[in-house]
């Protein structure tokens, strides 16, 4: 297997985007920038979806518009509709994010719309951005469990990845939008999605942190062949629509534990920690990630 970890960092779109306090644009941007220093390669920047939905990433526009790309770096966006689409394309995007979930009522409650409403809405936006040559991703949040119905089975799962296949994204984030799951649910999750045909290549994970089992589901998943995970700077994140939905695995204890594995992911700790820093400084709280606090190892 693979010792190569991709880190998809979405600090600046999850770990923002249920900020109560305002975050300037230029903060945002800072932010960003010291994520591209530290190494990281694929960066989700916001979201162009309703800013009545999501304030604190009404400012997409100007953000994507004025952030300075580096070679050989994606940025990723969310969109949920074909609005969202024009306002990306508008702003310079060259990757984006569906974002549907493989529970209705979840589905409903973050975009409006049932599972089958959003493959249907994503269908066009998917099929224009892979004729402009962009990347494109789609996300099945609740994976693990619903904040409005409870657990969700894994043919849930598999159903709407197999969709979201056939409209055309190049890779699926399986999230535990609640963080609720532990790794005999990756191992549950991981082979349904194998014995459908959904190999581990065309996977990310995707935890929030809120119980404490995001490592250990990084390391089941690793042990499974996933080689993709996405995390925040800082350990910040939740979503809006989610309730009880808590921080996502932070970068920094991602890395660390990459490291401690001997997989190879192109990404500085001290790096990532000088964006922890700035951006739990800007956010006026203490950093909350263990490796945050602790430091790496040797030091
Ligand atoms: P809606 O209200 O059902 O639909 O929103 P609508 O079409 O009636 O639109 C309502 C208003 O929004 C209208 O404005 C539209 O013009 C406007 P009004 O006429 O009332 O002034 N609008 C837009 N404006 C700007 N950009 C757009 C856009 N679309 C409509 N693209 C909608 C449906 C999908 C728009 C809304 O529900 C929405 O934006 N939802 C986004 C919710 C969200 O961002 N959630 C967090 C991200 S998902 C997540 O965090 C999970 C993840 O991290 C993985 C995991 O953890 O599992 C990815
Ligand atoms: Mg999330």
């Amino acid at each position: 297997m693979s010792t190569d970890v991709r880190i998809y960092e979405v600090g600046p779109r999850d770990g923002l985007q249920n900020e109560p306090l305002p975050v300037s644009t230029d903060v945002k941007l800072r932010f960003v920038e010291l994520l591209g220093n530290a190494g990281l390669r694929e960066i989700e920047a916001t979201s162009f979806v309703s800013p009545r939905a999501v304030p604190q990433l009404a400012d997409a526009d100007d953000l994507l518009a004025r952030l300075e790309r580096r070679p050989g770096v994606r940025y990723p966006v969310l969109v949920p509709n074909q609005r969202g689409m024009s306002r990306a394309l508008a702003a310079g995007a060259d990757a984006i994010a569906v974002f549907t979930a493989a529970s209705d009522e979840f589905s409903r409650h973050n975009i409006g719309m049932t599972i089958d409403e959003s493959i249907v809405a994503f269908a066009p936006v998917v099929s224009s951005a892979s004729a402009r040559g962009m990347w494109t991703r789609g996300y099945v949040s609740a994976a693990f469990g619903c904040p409005y119905t409870g657990d969700v089975p894994e043919s849930a799962v598999v159903g709407v990845a197999q969709r979201l296949l056939d409209i055309g994204v190049d890779e699926l984030s399986i999230g535990d939008t609640i963080g609720v799951g532990g790794p005999r649910d990756v191992r549950r999750v991981v082979a349904a999605l194998g014995e459908a045909g959904i190999g581990p290549d065309r996977l990310a994970m995707h935890f929030h942190d809120t119980r404490g089992t995001a490592a250990a589901n990084v390391a089941s998943s690793l042990e499974l062949g996933v080689r993709c995970f996405d995390a925040s700077t800082g350990g910040t994140g939740g979503c809006p629509y989610a309730p009880g939905a808590a921080g996502n695995l932070a970068t920094e204890d991602l890395v660390y534990l990459l490291d401690r594995e001997g997989l190879r992911h192109g990404v500085d700790l001290d790096g990532v920690l000088t964006a922890a820093r700035f951006i739990s400084q800007a956010l006026g709280r203490p950093l909350a990630s263990k490796v945050g606090q602790a430091g790496g190892w040797p030091k």
